[in-house]
């Protein structure tokens, strides 16, 4: 406890991306089928004790990132509870964490001032298209209006940097990289295009109609001077600033220039398992040390107490094991564009 995550291959792990919950208001077609999957029993949703001890614990071991995700992070009811809770946590040293969150939006132009008081530093916007008919065919939601009035209230939040992503696709945003940039550069923000890749649920990922980051850098020069930012580090952007900067633009470009050999990165799924890849299949299970299930509880056998968010040390150690054989079963990189 308290030693680097290192993996077999150097890379030390900084980065905990924590699901907040699987469901989500939009049903974008990359992302989930048009009746949702199946949730997770909500008694099987971690609660912000659970979080927090998890948090808490990676964090004496060198995590020095949280970022929020989900689905949706913002339909959990306790979202400014859990940023609170989150926020209060420090590093071995006392330096605070740096608190993210990727939403997609909607309530956020009613929620940004509470999260930005309860402790949240960053923001991450997912839009696609700024067409009305586009946005509710890509996501099956007519929504595009609260994803703007979310956007508009980060922008005059100061949260800053701000980051918007956009998957980039074929015949549906590909004629909006010039708009969309610029509808970045009028909040202040950073677009960030992504490469789709195979995550979606209905297997309609295809290889050759992916759009790739070169097709999206002739699209971008074709409008602005790009000089490349050195210097990616274990981030999934690679960026360049538009003649000559300040502003930037990022592309993430998972599938063809994938970012494997920096990763320094762990997930928490909504009902506790440890992942080490965004396409890893094997889980790590959190629960036992969580919830001090039969045969599984503090050295004494005794199950730790629902809702108390004190130490347990017995427990913490448990997690940290957990952790530990997260980050050493870890691959090298994933193999999504191998012929
Ligand atoms: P910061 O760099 O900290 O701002 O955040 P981020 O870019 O890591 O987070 P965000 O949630 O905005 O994710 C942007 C895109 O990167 C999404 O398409 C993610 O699916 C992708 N991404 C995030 N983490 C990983 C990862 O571990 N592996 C791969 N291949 N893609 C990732
Ligand atoms: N490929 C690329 N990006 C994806 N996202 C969701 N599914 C995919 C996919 N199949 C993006 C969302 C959001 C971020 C968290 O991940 O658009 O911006
Ligand atoms: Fe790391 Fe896996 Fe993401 Fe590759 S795909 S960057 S190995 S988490």
């Amino acid at each position: 406890p308290g030693d680097p995550l290192v993996d077999r291959f150097g890379r030390v792990h900084r980065d905990l991306r924590i699901s907040l919950t699987d469901r989500c208001s939009l049903r974008c077609t990359y992302c989930m089928p048009e009746q949702g999957n199946e949730w997770l029993a909500r008694s099987s949703i971690l609660t912000v004790d659970e979080i927090e001890q998890v948090a808490r614990v990676a964090a004496a071991s060198g995590i020095t990132t949280f970022r929020l995700t989900g689905g949706e992070p913002l339909l959990r009811t306790d979202i400014v509870d859990v940023v609170r809770r989150l926020a209060a946590i420090r590093t071995p040293d006392g330096a605070p964490i740096d608190l993210a969150m990727t939403t997609n939006g909607i309530r956020l132009a009613d929620l940004v001032g509470p999260l930005r008081e309860a402790g949240l530093r960053r923001l991450n916007i997912s839009i696609d298209t700024l067409r009305r008919d586009r946005f509710r065919h890509l996501t099956r939601r007519d929504r595009l209006g609260d994803v703007l009035d979310g956007i508009a209230a980060a922008a005059a939040s100061g949260l800053r940097p701000l980051k918007l992503n956009a998957v980039a696709m074929r015949g549906i945003n590909d004629d909006e990289i010039v708009d969309l940039v610029e509808f970045a550069l009028a909040h202040d923000a950073q677009l960030r295009f992504i490469e789709q890749m195979p995550l979606d649920a209905g297997h309609t990922w295809d290889r050759s109609s992916m759009v790739t980051r070169a097709e999206i850098l002739e699209a971008l020069s074709a409008r602005w001077r790009l000089t490349a930012v050195p210097g990616r580090g274990g981030a999934p952007a690679e960026k360049w600033t538009l003649d000559g900067g300040p502003a930037t633009v990022g592309v993430i470009a998972s599938v063809t220039a994938p970012f494997c050999g920096a990763c320094d990165r762990l997930r928490l799924t909504a009902d506790g398992q440890l992942r080490n890849c965004l396409f890893s299949t094997g889980e790590y299970d959190l629960v036992p040390a969580l919830r001090g299930e039969p045969g599984t509880g503090d050295a004494d056998g005794d199950a730790v107490p629902a809702g108390d968010a004190g130490p347990h040390p017995a427990s913490d150690a448990r997690i940290d094991a957990v952790l530990r054989a997260c980050v050493a079963g870890k691959l090298p990189g994933h193999a999504i564009d191998d012929p």
